[in-house]
């Protein structure tokens, strides 16, 4: 039997999409109710965490718990992970005692390992290629504010990270286009996207990618903990911050969302993720509702 995995963006079609966001509708809309939903009462999820997390441990223990189910949680310091045991003997075990697992860690190719050798569905909860749970929850919440992401474009300001690489994913399935522009030596991978370009345009100048934007989005220029180390990457990114007058070559009614944690007045002024086109929180609650529709489906 072919194991359904969901290790990044492209891996769901835009029906299965169109499936999840339905689901995860009726599902938040159960959370708000405070109405019991247990579908996955008995089921356990395993969460490996190689990297440390705040959303996303959250999200996924807390939806596995709302959804009836029980949510472990593993990391390098108190298990064996990370210390000599092939990710791929880890997989076996793993895959024996759960109904699905959830893996944080580095390259893309340590979680294919994994998936490849698992008995039971893997969610990738970041690589540091993709963040399809993150940009999953992104979409949906565009969709929620404006009703649909098709024909619309989104700004990505910022580094060509794992957030980037899923968004031009997600521009593929969900018909829009993506409004890149990268600092100098932080371009694009070419070896990470697909062979059509047609999604995306490159802009030298950040404020000229958000003339007429419907969303204008960005991540951290140094991951929490390790400013020190890079003092140089702050340099590069310095004109590659969201204030308010990159919002303002975006259209009137244009989104800002930032995956979070955030540094205000570095990649986006406090002006911005706090004022009134800002819809972090959502962003950040919605992770919850698409990866309760995503524990249901692939469970
Ligand atoms: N956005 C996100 O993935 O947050 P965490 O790193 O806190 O999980």
């Amino acid at each position: 039997m072919t194991i359904k995995h969901y290790l990044q963006f492209s891996d769901f079609s835009l029906s299965e999409y169109e499936y999840l966001i339905e689901r995860a509708r009726i599902i938040k809309q159960k959370f708000k109710n405070y109405e019991p939903y247990h579908p996955l009462q008995d089921r356990t999820l395993v969460m490996v965490f190689e990297k440390s997390s705040t959303r996303t441990r959250l999200s996924f223990e807390a939806g596995m718990h709302q959804l009836g189910g029980t949510a472990i949680y593993l990391n390098t310091r108190d298990s064996q992970l990370g210390r000599g045991e092939p990710i791929e003997d880890a997989a076996q075990v793993m895959s024996r005692m759960s109904d699905i697992i959830m893996v944080r860690t580095f390259g893309h190719d340590i979680i294919e390992r994994f998936a490849a050798c698992s008995r039971v569905p893997v969610i990738n909860g970041l690589t540091n290629e993709h963040h399809p749970c993150q940009v999953f929850a992104d979409v949906f919440t565009f969709i929620e504010h404006r009703g649909s992401i098709q024909g619309k474009t989104v700004t990505w300001i910022g580094d060509a990270n794992n957030m980037l690489y899923s968004w031009l994913q997600a521009a593929e399935v969900f018909d829009f286009h993506v409004n890149v522009s990268t600092p100098k030596g932080y371009d694009i991978d070419f070896k990470l996207v697909s062979p059509d370009h047609s999604h995306f345009t490159r802009f030298d100048n950040p404020a000229d990618a958000c003339e007429g934007a419907h969303l204008v989005t960005t991540d951290v220029w140094t991951s929490m903990g390790f400013e020190e180390e890079n003092a140089a990457r702050k340099k590069a990114f310095a004109n590659w911050n969201v204030d308010s007058d990159k919002m303002r070559r975006a259209a009137s009614d244009a989104l800002f969302m930032h995956c979070l944690p955030a540094h205000r007045g570095e990649e986006v002024t406090a002006e911005v993720i706090d004022g009134p086109q800002s819809v972090v929180w959502d962003e950040a609650e919605n992770r919850l509702h698409v990866q309760k529709a995503l524990l249901e489906y692939l469970v």
